[in-house]
């Protein structure tokens, strides 16, 4: 049985992918290595139908323990490895970059050199999927797109830790000649998505009837993608892609901040009915320091070379996921911990 070690599989992305990828190979099985972080959910996993959870056996500790990682490779044989896990907010990075550089660049270090001390002189068929991100490119402007020749030019300690995880990878490549790929994509939005993140922020905050933060001036320019889609182009890398490339990953759907929050509040109001969800909540802000303006990918390699493109149209995509939300009240509530008010009260309260 051909196994997968996936790690971050109790956040947002890794969860959705843990469960497309269950379902889509039921003859797989998949390793979980999660530290559950205030961004990991445990109950997540209780989605999973029995027979999907017996294909999957879950480990709550740390990518960034070399002891840990080194003996998953001695019990399980494993066959691929997809790293999720990381510190993915934005302004979680810009209050305290450290949690940043030891999970996003030691980590991944760290799986890297189990893989390699693992499959030396067996790399054959073997595959090590480091999941990055689009914000590693930097900031366009009105016009243009992120190609994987872009030069990378990160401006957030978030998006700098991303980056130097990737320029990693690919001396794992050049150097050892590790079977690497990298994928970049842009912003996902679907369900499961922690509520520090703009869309089920909104969300959450105009059903409570909280304003509506927006950072500068909403005009910043985002490229959204639904989750599955980019968990499709992640199948399509992990079992084709080239090692030692590149695939950059996006919905082609740009949308300024300013525009997709009315989006959400029509949405809102039409699934709810509650007149208090109106645009009277919207507040702008202080901006975020060295926020990007645009971002755009242009992923016409993946397209070409893996036959993959986004299927799911933004309309029926985003009011899929605002009912998501709608149906998963207690969801949100549960991850709303102290720690997650705590870091709101304190993200917010300066602007
Ligand atoms: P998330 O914050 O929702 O989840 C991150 C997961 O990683 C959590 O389950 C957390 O517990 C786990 N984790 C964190 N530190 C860990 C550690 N040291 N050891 C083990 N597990 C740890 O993140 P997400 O939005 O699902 O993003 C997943 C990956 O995709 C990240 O690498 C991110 O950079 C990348 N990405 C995200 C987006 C997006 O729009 N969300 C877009 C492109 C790329
Ligand atoms: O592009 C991919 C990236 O997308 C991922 O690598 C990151 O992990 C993920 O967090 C996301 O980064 P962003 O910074 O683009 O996402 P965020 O949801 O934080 O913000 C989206 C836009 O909305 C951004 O321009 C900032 C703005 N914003 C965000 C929040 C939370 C607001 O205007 N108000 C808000 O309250």
């Amino acid at each position: 049985m051909k196994t997968i070690l996936a790690t971050g599989i109790a956040g947002f992305i890794g969860f959705n992918f843990l469960k497309y990828y269950l379902r889509t190979y039921p003859e797989r099985r998949v390793i979980g290595l999660d530290n559950l972080t205030y961004a990991g959910n445990y109950d997540n996993f209780s989605a999973l139908s029995g027979e999907e959870q017996s294909r999957f056996t879950f480990i709550k500790r740390d990518i960034a323990d070399p002891v840990l990682v080194n003996s998953l490779f001695e019990e399980y044989d494993i066959d691929g490895i997809i790293n999720f896990a990381a510190e993915t907010h934005v302004d979680r990075s810009i209050q305290d970059p450290s949690a940043f550089l030891k999970t996003n660049i030691l980590g991944t270090g760290v799986l890297l050199d189990a893989a390699k001390n693992s499959w030396s002189g067996k790399e054959s068929g073997k595959k090590f999927l480091q999941v990055s991100t689009d914000e590693v490119y930097g900031s366009l402007g009105t016009t243009g797109y992120f190609t994987e020749d872009t030069p990378l030019d990160p401006h957030s300690p978030y998006s700098a830790s991303k980056a130097a995880a990737d320029l990693l990878v690919k001396a794992y490549y050049d150097t050892y000649g590790m079977p690497v790929v990298i994928t970049r994509c842009s912003n996902n939005y679907g369900p499961y998505q922690f509520p520090e993140k703009l869309i089920p922020l909104i969300i959450q905050n105009a059903l409570h009837h909280q304003p509506l933060p927006i950072y500068g001036d909403g005009m910043q320019v985002r490229d959204w993608l639904y989750v599955e889609d980019h968990c499709q182009a992640l199948d399509a890398v992990l079992e084709a892609g080239r090692v030692g490339e590149v695939y950059n990953i996006g919905g082609n759907n740009e949308w300024e901040n300013i525009r997709l929050i009315r989006l959400l509040i029509s949405i809102l109001q039409d699934e709810t009915g509650d007149p208090q969800i109106n645009e009277t909540l919207i507040r702008f802000v202080r901006d975020r320091p060295g926020h990007d303006r645009r971002y755009a990918i242009d992923s016409s390699k993946i397209q070409k070379d893996l036959h993959w493109r986004p299927t799911t149209d933004f309309t029926k995509g985003i009011r899929t996921t605002v009912t998501w939300y709608l149906e998963h009240t207690e969801w949100l509530k549960k991850v709303s911990s102290g720690e997650y008010l705590r870091f709101y009260e304190e993200n917010y309260r300066k602007r």
